[in-house]
């Protein structure tokens, strides 16, 4: 069991917080906002809290922001954050939702972004399938047909922990490389959001080519970050998990 603390309490923070509240994590989720408004999130093992405590002495901080967002973050937030062992990024750029960010069109990637952002490392998961997936797909190991996720980060026992992760909540955990690898799953690839077995993510993790940058950046212009927000919100916060 692991103390986990998940700032963004939308539809990805929110799925993760459930899934990882049922499998016996002691769950803290937040928002922007008073943990108060977040009374009705109704779920076994998850605790609202204001961002910092959430984040304070955890074993593992999830971050589930508009990218924009993680430039907004408080002093205290960020000094909670600095001290937590395994620190993952779900997020996404997507210019449509965060305004243009110069860094990120011109070749930083998304995650490596947040970690300077922060001033510390970070893993990238949980980006790379969408919300109605996450909710719907998870199945045992060993399942016919699993989902993968992959991950990318540095190498070691944190990285280890946060396969595991997600195997817990139901996918087939895949090493997506370093965070300097990890545009090989940001929005527009290959591997985003194509619900792919294990083989088949490894198979688009390795094949994407920096030379289809273009591509895979004109692929994420013509996304919908936003599709279905509401819908999902709602199903998340009254506990009606469908799997
Ligand atoms: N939706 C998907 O299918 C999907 C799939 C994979 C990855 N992602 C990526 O994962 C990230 C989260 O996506 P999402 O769809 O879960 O977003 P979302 O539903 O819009 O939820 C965003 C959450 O972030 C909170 N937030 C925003 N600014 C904050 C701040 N400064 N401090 C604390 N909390 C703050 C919001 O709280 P308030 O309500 O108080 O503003 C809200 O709870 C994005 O980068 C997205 O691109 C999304």
């Amino acid at each position: 069991m692991s103390r986990i603390g998940i700032i963004g309490a939308g539809t990805i923070g929110g799925i993760l917080a459930r899934k990882l509240g049922s499998v016996g994590h002691e769950v803290r989720i937040a928002n922007s906002k008073d943990p108060s408004t977040l009374e009705d999130f109704d779920a076994p093992g998850v605790t609202p809290k204001w961002a910092a405590e959430a984040v304070d002495g955890v074993d593992i901080a999830i971050l589930s922001l508009p990218q924009a967002a993680i430039s907004n973050l408080s002093e205290e937030v960020l000094g909670a954050l600095s001290d937590v062992p395994i620190v993952v990024d779900t997020g996404n750029y997507y210019p449509a939702r965060d305004g243009r960010i110069s860094a990120l069109d011109d070749g930083t990637t998304d995650s490596a972004w947040v970690a300077e952002n922060l001033g510390r490392p970070v893993f990238k998961a949980f980006n790379n399938i969408g919300g109605m997936s996450l909710l719907t797909k998870g199945t045992e190991s060993g399942a016919d047909n699993r989902v993968a996720l992959s991950v990318a980060g540095s190498n070691g026992s944190a990285k280890q922990t946060v396969l595991t992760l997600i195997d817990e909540v139901g996918f087939d955990p895949v090493d997506g490389g370093s965070l300097d690898d990890s545009w090989r799953q940001q929005p527009g690839t290959p591997a985003y959001c194509a619900d792919l077995s294990a083989e088949e993510l490894r198979g688009a993790i390795d094949g994407a080519s920096e030379s289809e940058t273009p591509k895979y950046h004109a692929n994420r212009d013509q996304q919908d970050p936003v599709g279905g927000t509401e819908y999902m919100h709602r199903l998340i916060r009254h506990g009606q998990m469908i799997d």
